[in-house]
C-alpha cells in the first residue's frame, strides 16, 4: 500500500528510482511519481496509472544524483495526476512523498495554513506546506521537519528534498514502514528492502517518530527531539533473484509452485541436528503457561489462523480463539487471566494487527508474531517472533505465505504438547509431495476454470469442519483476482438462507477431505444440484467417488486441507487469466495494508 524510494549518491537517479518503484508495485497503487533534484531545480513527473505510463512521460534529458519516488494507493482524494505524489510547497522549495494517513489534516489546515493555496485534495500536501511555513518563520530545515512531525497525528513515512540543499535527503517515520539502505558512496530509502536489494543488503531499521538526515556517505538517525540515535545496520538475507519471476508468466504461479519447497524449508529451519522439531523453549514455555491463545490476523492470514486454532485445540489441547484484527480493537472479547496473543501476518506490517499489538502490550499481555518479514514492525514489537521462511511473496494474492503459516502453526502446536502423537514432520513431508503431484495437473484446472468460471457472475465454495476454512480461503482467492463474487460457506448453512441464490448453472465447488462429514457435504451437493447448480467436487482419495472432478492423495485429516489448497489456488489463477484480469496486481488491492 503506497511505496517510497529515495536515493542520494553518484549515479543518475531516474532508473534507480523507477526500478525500485517497480519492485514495490506488488504493494498495490493507482498512480506514481518521481522528483529529481538537479542544479538546484526540482524536476517532478507524476501520472495516474502504472509505472510504465510514468516512464513514457519522464524527460530523459533530466539527470540528477538525488531523487525520490512514490507509488500511491489513494486514500484522500481520487487517484489522479494532481493528487499523485510528489507534492511541493507553495514556493516549490520542498518536495515530498508520503505513505500513511494524517488524521488531523483539517485541524492543521485551519490552525496554520489558512492562507495557503492548496493544489491537491491530499492530506500529504499539508505536511510539505507546514515544513515550508516553519522554514519561512526562520527555523532550520531539520527543526522545521521535526516540528511538523510533532504536530502530525496519524501515520507517515516521508522522504523530502530541499531544492536549496543538493547534499541531503530527509526522511521521517511513524507507524508506516520505512527502511534506510547503506551503500558505498550512496544511500537509499524505501518502504521495504525489495526496492533496494539490487543495490545493497545492509539496512537500518527506523523506529516510530524518528527523523533521518541522509547524505551520500552517511545515514544519521535522530529522535523527534533531535537526539542522535546510534544503531547498527543489519544484513538482509534476501537474494535479489528471489524477487524475479523467472520463467513464470506471473508471480502467483511461481509462488503456488514454490509451496512444496516452502514446507521443506520450514521443516529444515525448525529442526535440530538430529532432524527433530525445534522451537525456542522460551516461546514454548510462554504458550504452555497461557490459558488461552488469541490468534489475531486479517484476510488470508485469518484463514490460516482458523486452521491454527484447530491445531492448538486438537493436537495440544490448548484453547484458542481467532479474531479479525480490525474487529478486536473495537469489540474486545472477555480476555482470560493468562492469555497469549499470536499475530499471524505475512508482511508483519498490517496496521490493524499492529493496533491490537500496541493495545495488548499496554495491557501487559505476552505476544508472539508469525511473519514472513524479518525486522518487520510486528516482529520487532512482539515479545517473540517465528519466521515463515516462505521467501518474498510478490503477488498480491497470498499463496505460499498461507501454506507457510499453516505449516509453522502445525509444528508449533505439536511442540507445545503433542497429545495425539502426530508425526508432524512425516505428515508435512507427505503434503509437500502431494502438492508436487497436484501442481502437475495445471491443464486440468485450466479446463475446469474454463468450464465453470469463465462466464459466471458468482460462485460458492462449500465444505464442513476443516474444509470450511479452506473454502473461506478458496473463495477469497477466486474473488480477489477474478472479480467473480464468491462466498465460502459452511455446507450445512446454505439451506438457512443462501440457497435462495442458487439458480441454473451457478457454480458450487464442494471440498471434502474429512471422512466424518463426507456424506453430509455430499447431500448438500444434491440439494444445490436439484436447484440447478453446476457442481464440482474436490475430494480426498479414500472418500472419493467416481465422478469427483479433482482427487487429492490421502494425507492426515488435520493437514489434508493444506494439500487441497493447490487446486483452488489454480482455479482462481486460471479464472483470472481467462477473464483477462491483472493476476498479480488485482484492482483496488494492496499487498501490505499499512493503514487501519
Ligand atoms: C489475500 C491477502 C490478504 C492478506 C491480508 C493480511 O490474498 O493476501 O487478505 O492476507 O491483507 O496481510 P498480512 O498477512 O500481511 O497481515
Amino acid at each position: 500500500m503506497c511505496g517510497i524510494v529515495g536515493y542520494i549518491g553518484f549515479e543518475d537517479v531516474k532508473e534507480i528510482i523507477l526500478q525500485g518503484l517497480e519492485k514495490l508495485e506488488y504493494r498495490g497503487y493507482d498512480s506514481a511519481g518521481i522528483a529529481v533534484l538537479h542544479d538546484n531545480e526540482v524536476y517532478v513527473c507524476k501520472e495516474k496509472g502504472r509505472i510504465a505510463d510514468l516512464r513514457q512521460h519522464i524527460d530523459k534529458s533530466v539527470t540528477g544524483n538525488i531523487g525520490i519516488g512514490h507509488t500511491r494507493w489513494a486514500t484522500h482524494g481520487t487517484p489522479n495526476q494532481i493528487n499523485s505524489h510528489p507534492h511541493q510547497s507553495s514556493s516549490k522549495r520542498f518536495t515530498l512523498v508520503h505513505n500513511g494517513i494524517i488524521e488531523n489534516e483539517e485541524e492543521l489546515r485551519q490552525k496554520y495554513l489558512s492562507d495557503t493555496e492548496f493544489q491537491s485534495d491530499t492530506d500529504t500536501e499539508v505536511i510539505v506546506q507546514l515544513i515550508e511555513k516553519f522554514v519561512n518563520e526562520g527555523e532550520e530545515v531539520e527543526l522545521a521537519i521535526r516540528h511538523t512531525m510533532s504536530r502530525l497525528s496519524g501515520s507517515y513515512a516521508l522522504a523530502i528534498i530541499d531544492k536549496q540543499d543538493m547534499n541531503t535527503l530527509y526522511a521521517a517515520k511513524n507507524k508506516t514502514p520505512l527502511l534506510a539502505g547503506k551503500g558505498e558512496g550512496f544511500n537509499m530509502l524505501a518502504s521495504d528492502a525489495m526496492a533496494m536489494i539490487n543495490h545493497t543488503n545492509l539496512f537500518y531499521e527506523i523506529e516510530d517518530k524518528e527523523f533521518l538526515k541522509i547524505t551520500k556517505d552517511d545515514i544519521e538517525i535522530y529522535t523527534i527531539y533531535g537526539n542522535k540515535v546510534n544503531r547498527q545496520p543489519y544484513k538482509a538475507d534476501i537474494d535479489a533473484s528471489d524477487t524475479e519471476k523467472g520463467p513464470y508468466a506471473h508471480y502467483m504461479m511461481k509462488e503456488i509452485e514454490e509451496q512444496p519447497f516452502v514446507i521443506r524449508k520450514i521443516m529444515s529451519e525448525y529442526s535440530n541436528k538430529c532432524g527433530n522439531m525445534n522451537i525456542s523453549t522460551e516461546i514454548l514455555q510462554d504458550i504452555r503457561n497461557c490459558d488461552k491463545i488469541y490468534i489475531i490476523a486479517c484476510g488470508t492470514s485469518y484463514h490460516a489462523g482458523l486452521v491454527g486454532k484447530q491445531f492448538f485445540e486438537k493436537i495440544a489441547h490448548k484453547p484458542a480463539e481467532v479474531i479479525i484484527a480490525s474487529e478486536f480493537i473495537y469489540n474486545m472479547p472477555l480476555i482470560t487471566e493468562k492469555p497469549l496473543f499470536m499475530f499471524v501476518t505475512q508482511s508483519g506490517e498490517t496496521a490493524d494487527c499492529r493496533a491490537v499489538l500496541v493495545k495488548v502490550k499496554e495491557m501487559g499481555y505476552k505476544t508472539l508474531t508469525l511473519t514472513n518479514v524479518k525486522g518487520s514492525t510486528l516482529s520487532r514489537e512482539a515479545d517473540h517472533t517465528l519466521l515463515l521462511y516462505a521467501g518474498p511473496e510478490i503477488a498480491v494474492a497470498s499463496t505460499k505465505a498461507y501454506t507457510a503459516q499453516i505449516t509453522v502453526l502445525a509444528i508449533l502446536a505439536a511442540m507445545v504438547d503433542n497429545k495425539i502423537g502426530i508425526d508432524v514432520f512425516k505428515e508435512l513431508s507427505k503434503i509437500a509431495y502431494i502438492m508436487e503431484t497436484l501442481c502437475n495437473d495445471r491443464e486440468k484446472y485450466k479446463k475446469l476454470a474454463e468450464e465453470y468460471l469463465l462466464k459466471t457472475r458468482n460462485c460458492f465454495y462449500i465444505g464442513r469442519s476443516m474444509d470450511y476454512f479452506l473454502c473461506l480461503e478458496a473463495a477469497l482467492k477466486l474473488k480477489e483476482i477474478s472479480y467473480i463474487q464468491t462466498e465460502g460457506f459452511a455446507a450445512g448453512e446454505l439451506k438457512h438462507g443462501t440457497i435462495a441464490l442458487i439458480e441454473k448453472d451457478t457454480p458450487v465447488i464442494a471440498v471434502i477431505t474429512q471422512e466424518n462429514i463426507n456424506l453430509n457435504t455430499r447431500s448438500n451437493i444434491k440439494e444445490v444440484k436439484a436447484r440447478g447448480a453446476k457442481t464440482m467436487v474436490i475430494s480426498m482419495r479414500r472418500i472419493s467417488q467416481e465422478k469427483d472432478n479433482i482427487v487429492v492423495d490421502d494425507a492426515h485429516e488435520l493437514l489434508s486441507p493444506l494439500a487441497a489448497i493447490i487446486p483452488v489456488q489454480y482455479l482462481a489463477y486460471y479464472a483470472a487469466l481467462l477473464r483477462g484480469c491483472d493476476i498479480d496486481k488485482p484492482r483496488n488491492l494492496a499487498k501490505s495494508v499499512t493503514v487501519e
